[in-house]
């Protein structure tokens, strides 16, 4: 979808549809709105008297969040449809519930056929919010809210928007809003870019495959691409990687995503000539099962496709890299995605095997099904090497989550540094994506001791969260410790409804935390 920006009238806009909104309660439409609703009038010119006012005075139309309505213009302005999208009450509003009302808007547009669609940027009026800000959290929804995963379809009956035009009528507040509106893009683009890869199939995305699409990303984008094949692998000593991939007839891959600030390269300054405050990286961490059939350990069939979605972290990292360059920030960060098919065969890796991790320390396997932190592990300890400044990991990591924290609700989130874990939450909350702390008790360490080896790779399925996040940070503590913040998204994996800029399928979770947190000073 293109996105552009015009300093306009709404309403002398010609487009297939016109976007433009309501806070629950209003009944005269105030700015925009009630600019459109005015050219759409009986008696010529009264505010208060036109379309929009009449949809409200009917009853038809309250202005909740995501409620969406049609008007026909019957030639009364250039554009031959109105949608007027539903911000929800104004005490409430926030830059998420802009993002949403966009998404349910566009969508909206899109299923009418529309091709053209113009919109308003929401909330930048009474609604409080800095322009920049509103104009990259319309374009975001509207980007999100607009997408469709149709690889795997034979036929292409697709309906699909082509030029999303932002308006604004202020001269004055028109560059802020463009700089929204092309990061807005880049943001957007790298969340569907991850959601097209969950929700690629399995037998298609896998171990080459992902770190393939990563190399053609990263060529795209201007990021430096390293991938480690099986024999780098081992040869970088990464037994846990190793020993999840060997059930597998597709061998693993370790990608590196490196993105360089502007400038940092040379002279270690950035492009405006300061010095950058710290060279040391942010590192993300993407846990890439490309399917979790749970290995010897086997999962029950039922619902087992949902883990074509066990690489979601990964997807997440590949994703907020992509936009990372693309926004070229002013920041050194460095994507590390270990990737496996978890399979049960005759070579698979089986419960009672002990595995001699790259840090060192041993893992009894209790169940093969707890594979996710077998190779993160392995990435939590090639981090020390960079000398990180923070690091993050992502992961689709333990059922114990989903039923902790709800499906689609929200990711867990585990630290060993309070500010670190601070800034992890800001970005998240700031981006609209729900994250919750869970206590890193010493007491599930104790868990997770082994009879045969250092530890083991379960503790049970009581505390299964934090036994999960403990071992983790067995590979961080002591030597080369940094500040770390462990994501549990196990519950984010998909969304099984269409609402605001979020689509039946992938959710793309953790994206927009990642490239916000890359923004934040730390
Ligand atoms: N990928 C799963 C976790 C998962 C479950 C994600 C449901 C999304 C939805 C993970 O590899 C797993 O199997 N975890 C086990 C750990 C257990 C064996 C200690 C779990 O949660 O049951
Ligand atoms: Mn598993
Ligand atoms: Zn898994």
């Amino acid at each position: 979808m293109q996105v552009t920006v015009v300093n306009k009238q709404i309403q002398a806009t010609a487009a297939d549809a016109i976007i433009v909104n309501l806070f629950e309660g209003v009944t005269t439409p105030g700015g925009a709105t009630g600019a459109v609703d005015t050219a759409l009038g009986s008696s010529d010119g009264v505010p208060g008297s036109g379309a929009i006012s009449r949809l409200i005075q009917l009853g038809d139309f309250t202005g909740k969040l995501n409620e969406v309505a049609v008007i026909y213009t019957h030639g009364l302005i250039p554009a031959p449809r109105v949608i007027v999208t539903g911000l929800g009450k104004r005490e409430d509003f926030t830059p998420d519930r802009a993002r949403q009302a966009s998404g349910s808007a566009v969508r909206k547009a899109r299923d009418l056929g529309c091709k053209r669609v113009a919109t308003i940027v929401h909330g930048s009026g009474i609604g409080g919010l800095q322009p920049r800000e509103a104009a990259q959290a319309a374009v975001e929804g509207a980007l999100m809210g607009a997408y469709q995963f149709r690889e795997h379809k034979s036929k292409n009956d697709n309906k699909a928007i082509e030029e999303l035009i932002v308006v604004e009528y202020d001269a004055a507040k028109l560059a802020e809003i463009e700089a929204g509106a092309h990061a807005g893009q880049i943001i957007a683009e790298a969340v569907n870019a991850a959601r097209t890869l969950i929700n690629r199939a399995p037998n298609v995305l896998h171990p080459e495959t992902f770190a393939q699409a990563a190399q053609e990303m990263a060529a795209r984008v201007g990021l430096k691409c390293t991938v480690l094949t099986e024999a780098g692998i081992a040869e970088a000593r990464m037994g846990g990687v190793l020993a999840v991939a060997q059930g597998s007839a597709h061998p693993p891959r370790f990608v590196v995503l490196e993105h360089e600030a502007p400038g940092e390269e040379g002279s270690r300054e950035s492009e405006a000539g300061l010095p950058t405050p710290d060279s040391r990286p942010f590192i993300f961490i993407g846990k890439g099962v490309t399917f979790d059939t749970g290995g010897i350990s086997i999962k029950p069939s039922e619902n087992m496709q949902s883990m074509k979605a066990d690489m979601s972290g990964a997807a997440a990292v590949f994703g907020a890299m992509q936009a990372i360059a693309g926004l070229n920030l002013p920041r050194r960060v460095i994507g590390l995605i270990p990737l496996v098919e978890n399979m049960p065969s005759d070579r698979a890796y089986r419960p009672g095997d002990v595995i001699t991790m790259m840090s060192g320390l041993t893992v009894e396997i209790i169940s093969t099904d707890a594979e996710g932190r077998m190779i993160l592990a392995d990435a939590l300890h090639y981090a020390k090497r960079f000398n990180p400044r923070g690091v993050v990991d992502l992961a689709t990591l333990t059922g114990a989550c989903v039923v902790a924290l709800g499906e689609g609700v929200a990711a867990g989130l585990f630290s060993n540094d309070d500010a670190w874990a601070n800034a992890v939450l800001r970005a998240a909350e700031e981006q609209g994506e729900k994250l919750w702390r869970l206590p890193l008790y010493p007491e599930y360490g104790d868990k997770i001791k082994s009879d045969y080896a250092d530890i083991k790779n379960s503790g049970g399925r009581v505390g299964g969260v934090g036994t999960s996040a403990y071992f983790l940070y067995r590979f961080v503590e002591g030597k080369d410790e940094y500040p770390w913040a462990h994501i549990d998204m196990a519950g984010m994996m998909f969304s099984n409804e269409n609402r605001g800029y979020l689509v039946k399928g992938a959710i793309g979770y953790g994206v927009r935390t990642l490239v916000r947190l890359a923004q934040a000073a730390f």
